[in-house]
């Protein structure tokens, strides 16, 4: 019997491959799970929120297919961001909005644009569907303690031009960086569709751009429960957009692609104090562990750290064994961190905020790791 055949874009796909489950990695190092310190997926480091314990403890129904349409968590979102109901749609992860805009809006002969590095599932689920993903690399720029990727705006606005929908993680996954509204203008004035993954906005001092969209016809904002709301097990997102778009990928989404304890967790986890409390007291942590962060580059020079605006701190290093030497000192102490393999990111290491005492300890391993000559 002849071998089956993928189709052919397939045939050189290089799978995404998602966080390793905690007890295989407590297996791995025989240690307790709760010795981890999970600093390698941008999740919430803190318990989950009582509220959306209680709602999952009292869900009955679930023989029940969910609501397809997810109204009673609109009508809170739309009612939270002052915005019209018919501007939102509600997606397992925001991710699945990628997936679904891609399908809707991409032939094969058209092209995405993103920038580079960014989040790694918008090439992934271009390839997926055999379309060209366009990336325009971002320089790296390095000034004392400190290092940013800056993309030269003009030629991203000219690839625009030539490109169908324009993705941009705003702020950006590697590094936290936020692009303009100066520039985000300039793009929505194009004929382009325009997409801003918005997953890590609430840690971030820049406004959402989310009151745009009822003045743009070519804006979309992705948002997601994953990071800020601690529910990123339970994958619920949100996209804020025209109704037309909105009304396209409602009729080419599966009907029940969120599910009732997702759904009734965001709804949750929207009414909990303690959110913002939480928000902040990462804000704060964060701020805390690039000051310390700045002490250690002071002695040891040979890093750059990334100013961030979301809940993980970039580290740009002056030679690529550094951070790999260091992903295994961190991993065989329990500490997992984002070692990344692909050529133009091989000098990086990405570390999410956790709590206080761990990213305390974090710091406490680094200088020992430097004071070891690595
Ligand atoms: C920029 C960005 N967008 C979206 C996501 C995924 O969000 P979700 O869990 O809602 O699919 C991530 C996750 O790491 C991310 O970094």
């Amino acid at each position: 019997m002849p071998k089956i055949k993928t189709v052919e874009h397939l045939n050189s796909i290089e799978s995404y491959d998602g966080v390793k489950p905690l007890d295989a990695i407590a297996a791995e190092l025989n240690i307790p799970v709760s010795k981890i310190i999970k600093l390698d997926g941008n999740e919430n480091p803190y318990d989950p929120l009582p509220e959306v314990l209680a709602a999952l403890s009292s869900l009955k129904n679930i023989g029940h297919y969910p609501d397809p349409l997810c109204l009673n968590l609109i009508e809170l979102l739309a009612k939270k961001e002052n915005l019209d109901a018919n501007n939102f749609i509600i997606s397992s992860g925001s991710d699945e909005l990628i997936e679904l805009l891609i399908k809707a809006y991409i032939n094969p002969s058209n092209s995405i644009l993103s920038f580079s590095p960014t989040f790694g599932m918008i090439s992934f689920l271009a390839q997926v569907q055999g379309i060209k993903n366009i990336s325009v690399s971002q320089q790296l720029l390095k000034k004392e303690s400190f290092a940013r990727y800056i993309l030269d705006e003009d030629q991203f606005l000219d690839e625009a031009k030539r490109s169908k929908i324009v993705f941009i993680a705003r702020p950006n996954n590697p590094d936290g960086n936020v692009v303009s509204e100066k520039f985000i203008k300039r793009l929505v004035s194009l004929p382009v569709l325009v997409v801003i993954d918005e997953a890590y906005v609430e840690f971030s001092d820049f406004q959402s751009l989310a009151k745009w969209v009822p003045q743009h016809e070519n804006l979309v904002v992705l948002r997601t429960f994953s990071k800020a709301y601690g529910l990123g097990g339970l994958r619920v997102g949100y996209g804020i957009m025209p109704n037309d778009i909105r009304k396209v990928l409602v009729s080419i989404k599966q009907p029940y692609n969120v599910n009732i304890a997702g759904q009734r967790a965001a709804i949750a986890a929207l009414s909990s104090p303690l959110v913002d409390q939480r928000i902040k007291e990462m804000k704060k942590t964060r701020d805390w562990f690039i000051n310390q962060l700045k002490m250690v580059q002071k002695q040891y020079k040979n890093f750059w750290i990334h100013p961030s605006e979301a809940c993980y701190v970039l580290l740009t290093f002056e030679s690529p064994d550094i951070p790999k030497k260091l992903y295994t000192n961190f991993y065989s102490k329990g500490i997992l961190v984002r070692y990344y393999s692909s050529s133009d990111m091989i000098n990086n290491l990405r570390i999410s905020i956790g709590l206080k005492e761990n990213m305390v300890k974090v710091i406490a391993e680094f200088k020992l790791f430097l004071k070891g000559g690595n």
